[in-house]
């Protein structure tokens, strides 16, 4: 049994250790905005903050999340963070297929965290982690930039 804190609550699950915490959200706590798309830690579309920190949750096994805080993209939807960044996305057309958004958004939110005003080139480097199939990568920038502001 594996205990640990999924969105401000205590779940547990008996899943094996080995399994990945991407399949453990979607699966078994259907939390489906976290997104398979490499699985191989290339694309950020598996991000999640694991103790406040962005991880691609395609590479971590279940028994290393033991007494942590997960957060996936459900869980800051009522913060004013994704509330801005929802709104500036929208604004900038930042959202074409969707499928990268939500690792997008986890990253642009660990980002503002960090540095509430990033320059472009900061931003480029914040999202560098995530891949965007579309190629928007200039209208998701800007609309980093407009949650920045
Ligand atoms: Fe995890 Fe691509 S699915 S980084």
């Amino acid at each position: 049994m594996i205990k640990f804190t999924l969105n401000g609550k205590t779940v547990e699950t008996n899943a094996s250790p080995t399994a990945r915490l991407l399949d453990l959200l979607r699966e078994e706590f259907e939390l489906i905005g976290t997104k398979e798309g490499c699985g191989e830690g290339e694309c950020g579309a598996c991000s999640v903050f694991v103790n406040n920190l962005l991880q691609n949750s395609c590479l971590i096994p279940i028994g290393s999340i033991a007494g942590a805080d997960i957060q996936t993209i459900e869980g800051i939807l009522e913060t004013e963070k994704f509330k801005i960044l929802d709104e500036s996305y929208s604004n900038a057309g930042g959202v074409q297929c969707g499928y990268c958004i939500p690792g997008m958004i986890m990253a642009s939110a660990a980002l503002l965290s960090k540095n509430p005003h990033p320059s472009e080139a900061e931003i480029r480097e914040g999202i560098s982690g995530n891949l965007c199939r579309c190629t928007g990568y200039n209208m998701i920038v800007d609309a980093i930039n407009q949650a920045a502001k």
